[in-house]
């Protein structure tokens, strides 16, 4: 059979691992594939550059649609990243009848539901499993290896960069701003890495996550997100006194009321597996209702793992090829006309455990007050730990575990505490999941 042609658009570090890896592993590829699959041309603004890549035997250009124009070409994988440019270009190359895979979480977030209805009537495919958790192979797992369960939440660190930062602080002491630029140079931070630390990379990840596990549309602007700028090395001190592990989660969670989309900081049991993912590696915690609990560890940034997901996209659709064109495995999972209009929680409606950190001044009746208002918002304490006088400050730290409660009435209690004169500054909190 002829072999399948592919044209790439971005020769970065994604790109330029997908054409080491087909290359290296081309007999092999070509064994699963059951075709041969070449890459005839590619796209790069700046032709000079150095590249990780050996590019000989490959029509180079810097104008991508030299690339979706051409009609030779079969499947086209977009990693240039960013969202409009790419959205153009992905749908000009669907208008012209060819299959796409990419890795581009933000366009698939923000743009997928009007891209695959454009593939869906153009009959091609759009693959995309390495827009989440890198090299794990989590979207197929949930759209195909999962596909017998009603899926009750999942549960990740979905961004490597985030975690990379926040192992290295802890384990080494590192700076924030030392760790992050180490990142960047590394190839694992997005090109505005504060998407990285405030959790919109994770927010795009999570949306992608949670539609194919619920069968609900792409709502990206739904999820509540917090990054990981406000977590201090105190914090990550008393939750390990306290027995647990500060993680970046992205939580989808289906509740009796609707679905809860969140992203943000997270104490988990130092005991539990997911509390033990460091440095640049995710993992997704699922809990499906048949199969339990289930879990998946591996690289979620990096040029070739992430080029794992980008070549086993590309067998898929060639395998897709040289079956039934019109069966495809749905893009979020659920046939395009059983998608759910399940409501998303609004992030008061968020229930979770609470750590608290807050100062307070050395004096009579303050612990007294605090307990009050927690009291009468319902919130009861699970553990407690209070220090002597910090350094330089005449203030004392309390530190407290709450049981689960509604975000509502924790956001309220925060007010009045705050507005207590004996309290000093704000209330940090970070949420807790016990994930058990
Ligand atoms: N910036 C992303 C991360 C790259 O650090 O996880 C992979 O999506």
């Amino acid at each position: 059979m002829k072999p399948v042609k592919v044209g790439v658009l971005g020769l970065g570090t994604v790109g330029g691992g997908t054409i080491n890896v087909l290359r290296r592993n081309a007999t092999e590829i070509s064994r699963r594939a059951g075709r041969d699959i070449l890459v005839t041309h590619a796209s790069a603004r700046d032709l000079d550059k150095k590249r990780i890549c050996n590019t000989e035997g490959i029509i180079l250009t810097t104008d991508p649609l030299d690339i979706i124009n051409n009609p030779e070409i079969d499947i086209i994988v977009e990693l240039i990243g960013g969202e409009s440019l790419a959205k153009d270009l992905v749908l000009i190359a669907i208008a012209n009848g060819k299959h796409v895979v990419t890795a581009n979480k933000a366009l698939i977030a923000l743009h997928g539901n009007e891209i695959f209805a454009q593939a869906k009537q153009k009959g091609v495919m759009v693959a995309f499993e390495a827009a989440v958790a890198g090299g794990i192979p989590i979207i197929k797992a949930l759209r195909e290896g999962l596909s017998a369960n009603c899926i009750e939440s999942l549960a990740g660190i979905i961004n490597g960069t985030g975690n990379f930062i926040l192992t290295e602080m802890r384990d080494k002491g590192r700076d924030f701003a030392d760790v992050l630029s180490e990142a960047q140079a590394l190839g694992y931070a997005e090109a505005d890495p504060t998407f990285d630390v405030e959790g919109i990379d994770a927010a795009h990840k999570l949306t992608i996550l949670a539609s194919i596990a619920f069968g609900i549309p792409l709502q990206f602007e739904k999820i509540f997100t917090e990054g990981i700028t406000n977590i201090s090395r105190e914090d990550v001190s008393y939750a390990e006194e306290l027995g647990y592990i500060i993680k970046h989660l992205g939580i989808a969670r289906k509740t009796a009321n609707g679905i809860e989309l969140r992203v943000h900081p997270t104490l988990i049991p130092h005991r539990r597996l997911i509390a033990n993912v460091d440095g640049v590696k995710n993992a997704v915690l699922v809990h499906g209702d048949a199969v339990g609990d289930t879990l998946y560890y591996g690289a979620g940034a990096g040029s070739e793992p992430t080029a794992s997901a980008v070549v086993a996209d590309i067998i898929d659709v060639v395998r897709a090829l040289t079956t039934d064109p019109e069966n495809h495995v749905p893009h979020l999972a659920f046939q395009a006309n059983a998608i759910a209009d399940i409501p998303i929680l609004n992030a008061d409606a968020i229930e979770t455990a609470y750590y608290l950190r807050l100062n307070v001044q050395d004096k009579t009746g303050v612990l007294a007050e605090v307990t009050r208002i927690l009291a009468e918002h319902s919130i009861s304490i699970e553990a407690f730990i209070q220090k002597g006088p910090q350094q330089n400050d005449s203030s004392l730290p309390i530190i407290m575990l709450t049981q689960i409660t509604l975000e509502k009435q924790m956001n309220a209690a925060i007010k009045s505490i705050e507005a207590l004169d004996t309290v000093v500054g704000t209330v940090n909190r970070i949420r807790v999941e016990n994930l058990g």
